[in-house]
């Protein structure tokens, strides 16, 4: 039974897969498309709204060093994505890395696992989204009734009809093509790096050096009775819980992670890349060192220009600007956070649909989904159905537990990814590798600690729902998965030598 669980799938065969012209997705993209997709899912809701909770609940100033804690994390995860995606190019990211090192279970379970990352990462970006937009109507005086503005705002029936709106167009775009949405991206990406651009320079006239005092507060105990909502790391070990201190600033990495989310997802892009082997790695490290440095920068600035007491928890850039007395700058902020919102969602979509689309093609999910349209080249009924269910998802969910949710899922895939790295490197020593993560399996173990490290961090609810969630997964693997998969039936028996030497001269 444990060799049919651990079943791997060969990197020719998921190379091979994406040539059967019926399953194929169109590769049209480069380098600087996957870098501008990267900046454009990453700078989303982490920047422009966990900055001001977190370091008003958890870090004050020293949310920076959060931020650096959080990139270092995933500077390490994305050196191993890095080479797995350079070798393994094909749709799926970590799902596909893990069916060819781990076997069919883990790989599995990373799909499923990925679904909290994607489809939930779409919804809470939606409602954020949807929180930007209703402000900037209610400053021009249209004010949406309560029942139609999400859950928070209604009494009793809450459904947030512009978040759910904003899922099912964007699923309209997906569905017509790769390239018109490429294009859009860029110029939404122009948009927000402009935005954030005008946050750090204007805002450094503003910073007052009081604000900076002190930058890491001194440790608070929290009240009593609160245990689920507490760090696990803090449970397990029965210290009191708190908050701020050296200690605040790791519980805030583990939340502003959030705002790092999305690099991975560059590599789920591999398919539509023209020379993935070079041009994946670059995608993926371009896209995280920019978001970084401006992270940092964003958050050096804005506690410096407000006390972190004061900071506000919705809409914390535009309000600081706000509080000096320039509502303009507020005004312009609040529309480019509404428009940048919008490819975070779109791309987490993508991520998601595609993730689906590879699981669906090895017979994991019924393979009604992996056709792509004679047209348009997508795989237009798994982004239909996903579409339809996130955006019914984004109408109900409220924000702030649903976001440690999709950080506890983007985690664990980082875990397994690494761990993968070390076990192809022994079992597939001479597969080609454009991009080598350095310092095997000593980066890649790191990576693994750091990563728990994190999820340590994060309450013990958190871990109590990912546990659920990961229950299911296993049931309906056993109970449809695994019997139904293509390697499992012996289907993948094409031949290997119709592998195209140059995967970019196929378009
Ligand atoms: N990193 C993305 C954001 O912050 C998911 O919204």
């Amino acid at each position: 039974m444990s060799s049919t669980l651990f079943r791997t799938k060969k990197v020719e065969q998921s190379i091979l897969d994406t040539e059967e012209p019926e399953h194929a997705l169109k590769k049209s993209l480069s380098a600087l498309d996957l870098t501008v997709f990267g900046v454009g899912v990453i700078i989303g809701t982490g920047i422009f709204v966990l900055t001001g909770t977190v370091a008003k609940n958890n870090a004050g100033p020293a949310v920076a060093l959060a931020f650096v804690v959080a990139g270092v994390v995933c500077a390490l995860a994305a050196l191993c994505y890095a080479e797995f995606a350079s070798t393994v190019p094909v749709a799926g990211s970590a799902y596909t890395f893990s069916y060819a090192s781990l076997g069919e279970l883990p790989a599995w379970i990373i799909g499923w696992d990925l679904v909290l990352e994607f489809a939930l990462g779409t919804a809470v970006v939606a409602v954020g989204w949807s929180g930007y937009i209703a402000s900037l109507l209610d400053n021009a005086g249209w004010h949406l009734p309560a029942s139609l503005s999400g859950r928070e705002g209604a009494d009793g029936f809450g459904f947030d009809i512009l978040a759910a709106a904003l899922v099912l167009v964007l699923t309209g775009i997906l569905v017509i093509g790769m390239k018109l949405s490429a294009r859009i991206t860029a110029v939404v990406v122009a948009i927000k790096v402009t935005v954030v651009m005008v946050v750090i320079i204007a805002g450094a006239f503003f910073i007052v050096g009081d604000n900076y005092d002190p930058f890491i507060p001194k440790a608070q105990e929290v009240p009593a009775g609160g245990d689920l909502q507490s760090p696990l790391i803090q449970l397990m070990f029965g210290w009191a819980p708190s908050n701020f201190g050296v200690m605040g600033i790791f519980t805030a990495a583990s939340v502003v992670f959030f705002a790092f989310i999305g690099f991975d997802v560059v590599a789920t892009a591999a398919e539509e890349t023209r020379n993935p082997q070079r041009d994946m790695p670059r995608g993926i490290l371009g896209s995280l060192i920019i978001c970084t440095t401006l992270y940092v920068a964003v958050a050096i600035v804005v506690t410096g220009m407000q006390h972190y007491t004061e900071l506000s928890v919705d809409a914390p850039l535009a309000d600081a600007f706000k509080a000096t007395g320039h509502p303009w700058f507020a005004g312009f902020i609040s529309f480019g956070a509404a428009v940048g919102l919008t490819t975070v969602c779109m791309i987490l979509l993508l991520g998601q649909t595609r993730v689906f689309f590879a699981m669906s093609r090895d017979g994991l999910l019924p393979r009604f989904f992996s056709h792509v349209h004679p047209r348009f080249k997508t795989p237009h009924r798994p982004t239909i159905l996903l579409g339809v269910i996130i955006a019914v998802l984004a109408g109900f969910t409220s924000l702030s537990e649903l976001a440690e949710l999709v950080n506890i899922g983007t985690l664990f895939a980082f875990v397994v990814v690494a761990i993968g790295v070390i076990i192809l490197r022994r079992t597939r020593p001479e597969l080609p590798r454009s991009f080598r993560t350095p310092l095997v399996p000593f980066l890649p173990i790191v990576s693994v600690l750091a990563s728990l490290w994190l999820m340590l961090n994060l309450p013990a609810e958190t871990w109590l729902r990912f546990g659920i969630w990961m229950a299911i997964g296993f049931l309906v693997y056993f109970l449809y998965g695994r019997s139904h998969s293509r390697l499992g039936r012996g289907e993948e028996a094409v031949a290997v030598d119709t592998v195209k030497p140059q995967r970019g001269d196929t378009e």
